[in-house]
């Protein structure tokens, strides 16, 4: 079997992590909540879902990871033997799977808008709605971008850890913390800029009902990549000087703030334009954003083209990070238990991903009519994974660490054997007992009635 992959640096540890939770559910998503549950208040909650609920449960799965050095099958078989503990294991690898096969979907569509944009077609459109639904249900263009998309994560995938991952997550996220940078910048020039971060700061706490809390929670798990092995994975490749204490704070602080500053940039955009809603819903990033950065920019276009570039640029960054991630949950499980070289594992889970992703793509398109259970392949694995599967994963996960594994062993591993101090460690473990469980069964009970 091929040697295991390691992590070599502090910064390597955290840029990966880091580029796994920064994906397309900051960019897109997180502003899109933020529009549709009243601004600010949401964003206090969904501050405190990362604190109280996120790190937690990323913190568990660390010491899952770091702990068994496995791939997440074979993390729960190592340390649960023949108990039904085992199956959150397979759910992991499972969900990983099936995200993925959206995921590029989503992806790819922002690989062909970064491609329009650069040749200049995003400015001359008149109807973006038009020309979304032109695109999305076209036979093959967003088939070819899945396909472009899924061939990029690839190769990085083939090139192990340390010299895949690793090395690309160094370059990549440095890059894409530095574009969303320039974005605020830029987005702060805008008329509407005071309007739009009145919105982001100002807090309505009228708004706030059971169910804001709810999909802050729900958002703060997409967002932080938990409870599908992305991470579990990840940890597995830590040294035994990682710190993980300190780098899950460094993911969820990285995380929130790309998440934060996507609004700060988004928003002062659309309040620039009359007539354009801040709650544009997911049509937000595909149809409503272009529109907004040519209008908003019509005097100066050379700062509208740089402007839209970078913002699809960033776009698929994150989703590359992101996608990256879920592919080695599955392709690492394939090389250890199944016993595959790398490049071998690699092309099965490519393939069979895109063979799934397929079905996803003409959800928009020649497949619009089927359905199974009232919905679209692609909304049935979105609901599935993100509904269903991902919650009652966190909830195992957190049951998991809080009262199966032995305590020591937990302190052991968020202490470095006793090198480090965690002196919130009692309080980490109430969280992940009693608190987390049921906050999450709460989300869990509500989406589905
Ligand atoms: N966290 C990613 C995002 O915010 O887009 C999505 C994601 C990546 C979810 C990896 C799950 C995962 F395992």
């Amino acid at each position: 079997m091929e040697q295991r992959g390691n992590f070599t640096s502090k910064l390597g540890v955290v840029m990966a992590a880091a580029g796994s939770a920064v994906g397309l559910g900051n960019v897109w998503r997180f502003p899109t909540e933020v529009g549709n549950n009243g601004g600010a208040a949401f964003i206090l909650i969904y501050l405190g879902c990362v604190l109280f609920v996120g790190i937690p449960v990323m913190l568990s799965e660390f010491v899952i990871g770091r702990h068994t050095h496995a791939n997440t099958i074979s993390a729960y078989n190592q340390l649960a033997p023949g108990t039904w503990w085992r199956i959150q294991g397979i759910n992991g690898v499972f969900v990983a799977f099936i995200i993925l096969s959206y995921y590029v979907v989503i992806s790819g569509w922002t690989f062909y808008y970064l491609f329009e944009a650069l040749i200049g077609g995003l400015s001359v459109s008149a109807d973006y709605t038009a020309y979304f639904n032109d695109f999305v249900s076209s036979p093959w263009k967003p088939l070819l971008c899945a396909i472009a998309f899924m061939a990029m994560t690839h190769l990085v995938i083939v090139r192990g850890v340390q010299e895949g991952i690793e090395r690309s997550s160094k370059v990549m996220m440095p890059l894409l913390l530095l574009i969303i940078g320039v974005l605020v910048v830029c987005s702060f020039s805008m008329p509407g800029t005071s309007e739009g971060l009145k919105f982001l700061l100002e807090p309505d706490f009228s708004k706030v009902t059971p169910s804001v809390v709810l999909s802050a929670m729900g958002q703060a798990f997409f967002s932080l990549s938990l409870a599908m092995g992305c991470l579990c994975t990840y940890a597995s490749y830590f040294g035994s000087e990682t710190n993980l204490v300190k780098t899950a704070c460094s993911v969820g602080a990285i995380d929130t703030t790309v998440a934060v500053m996507s609004g700060f940039f988004i928003f002062p955009a659309v309040f620039s334009v009359s007539g354009v809603e801040a709650n544009a819903g997911p049509g937000l990033v595909f149809i409503t954003l272009p529109n907004v950065f040519n209008m908003a920019f019509h005097s100066v276009p050379v700062v509208g083209y740089v402007f839209t570039v970078l913002f699809y640029l960033l776009l698929l960054l994150a989703a590359l990070t992101s996608s990256i991630s879920l592919h080695e949950s599955v392709t690492v499980y394939a090389v250890e238990s199944l016993r595959m070289t790398r490049s071998r594992a690699s092309i099965w889970v490519s393939v069979l991903c895109m063979s799934l992703g397929v079905l996803c793509v003409y959800s928009f398109g020649p497949l619009s009519d089927f359905k199974l259970l009232g919905l679209t392949v692609f909304d049935l694995f979105d609901f599935v994974s993100s509904k269903i599967l991902l919650p009652l994963g966190g909830i195992v996960i957190c049951l998991f660490t809080g009262w199966y594994l032995d305590k020591r062993l937990v302190l052991a591993e968020v202490t470095n054997e006793g090198r480090l101090r965690f002196k919130l460690f009692r309080v980490y473990m109430f969280l992940v007992k009693y608190v987390v469980p049921v906050a999450i069964a709460a989300i869990f009970v509500n989406e589905l009635i």
